[in-house]
């Protein structure tokens, strides 16, 4: 079996972008693989290091996310990353032989730091945030790895960083795949990217009502003002999402609006229920967990000491290579 780490860092709630993106690898990736999934909550502070108490709820949330979409900690090692100290350990092994400029010259350091310029993110553990990330992945020798496209450039580097350790060191820590999560075009209701900042997401936690209420907002064809005007299904939000919670009925809902034999509020009640019902299951198990709250304390330690006990082994091996102690 390979193995397969990823993390998300804890810093909100879930939404439908990661539902059908993300989350859905996670997912079908625990039947087939050793899998580890991580709650980045280290990388969290690498920006949010001014506010930590975000961290701490937020990760609890994403377990409980996690859980209720159906991440099952029989499958998967569900762990969280400031637990398992051999991350650190790693971490600072790794930064013996990456050179600073390779971290200076990635293109998703250099955005971030622009897009979040209200932040002094002129720190070393910002800038050492691929490092971190390497070492996540290294510590359980994961060969594939999950991730959206704006992490591409950190994976490189982690392959680069483990080329030059096997060169030092012998060879010992396998080059890591990337497999990108194939998000299906699911904008948020505003027509932008589905994103917590934009204020446009429906979240797995959102009940009924709120997604009726985000529903009615969902950005339409601007050329549709009238019921019977001739739509534009292509340039609509609602029809993003009859595409994938409604998609039986899709070739009808996109005749229906360009013939005008459609209008957008009934349009929008129908996309709703369809989304309503993805959440349903979710938000049936989400009141399970909610009700036992040891239970996913213990689960969280159970799954914590499972992942120290492999990054252990790894660390066992990397200190030899190294001489070390
Ligand atoms: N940097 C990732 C993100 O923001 C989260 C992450 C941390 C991660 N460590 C990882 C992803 C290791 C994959 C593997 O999305
Ligand atoms: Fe969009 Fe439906 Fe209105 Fe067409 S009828 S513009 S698909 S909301």
């Amino acid at each position: 079996m390979k193995t397969v780490l990823s993390g998300m860092r804890p810093t909100g709630k879930l939404h439908l972008g990661h539902l059908e993106g993300v989350l859905k690898s996670y997912i079908d990736m625990q039947d087939t693989y050793r899998a580890f999934y991580m709650v980045a909550d280290w990388h969290a502070l690498t920006t949010n290091y001014e506010s930590p108490e975000m961290t701490g709820d937020n990760t609890l949330e994403m377990f409980k996310d996690w859980l209720s979409v159906g991440i099952s900690p029989d499958k998967a090692v569900m762990f969280v990353q400031s637990a398992v100290s051999e991350h650190a350990e790693l971490f600072l092994l790794l930064s013996m032989l990456t050179p600073v400029p390779w971290l200076e010259r990635n293109p998703t350091y250099k955005e971030q730091r622009q897009e979040l310029s209200g932040k002094d993110l002129s720190t070393f553990g910002f800038l050492g945030y691929p490092v971190l990330m390497a070492a996540d992945i290294l510590v359980y020798r994961a060969e594939v790895v999950p991730i959206g496209e704006d992490q591409r450039p950190h994976l490189e580097l982690a392959r680069e960083m483990v080329r030059r350790f096997n060169n030092l060191y012998g060879n010992f820590f396998p080059e890591p795949q990337e497999i990108l999560t194939k998000y299906p075009k699911l904008p948020g209701i505003d027509g932008r990217k589905m994103s917590k900042s934009y204020n446009n997401a429906i979240y797995l936690t959102d009940d009924e009502k709120t997604v009726n209420d985000k529903a009615s907002k969902m950005f339409t064809d601007p050329a549709k003002i009238r019921k019977n005007d001739p739509g534009h299904p292509e340039n609509c939000v609602v029809c993003a999402f009859h595409r994938i919670y409604n998609a039986a009925a899709c070739e009808t809902v996109e005749a229906e609006c360009k013939s005008g034999a459609r209008g957008c509020v009934d349009c929008k009640k129908q996309v709703a229920v369809k989304i309503n019902e993805r959440l349903a299951p979710i938000r049936l198990k989400r009141a399970e967990i909610d009700k036992d709250p040891g239970m996913i304390t213990g689960l969280i330690a159970s799954g914590n000491a499972k992942a120290k006990a492999a990054a252990g082994e790894t660390m066992k091996n990397v200190r030899k290579l190294m001489k070390l102690a």
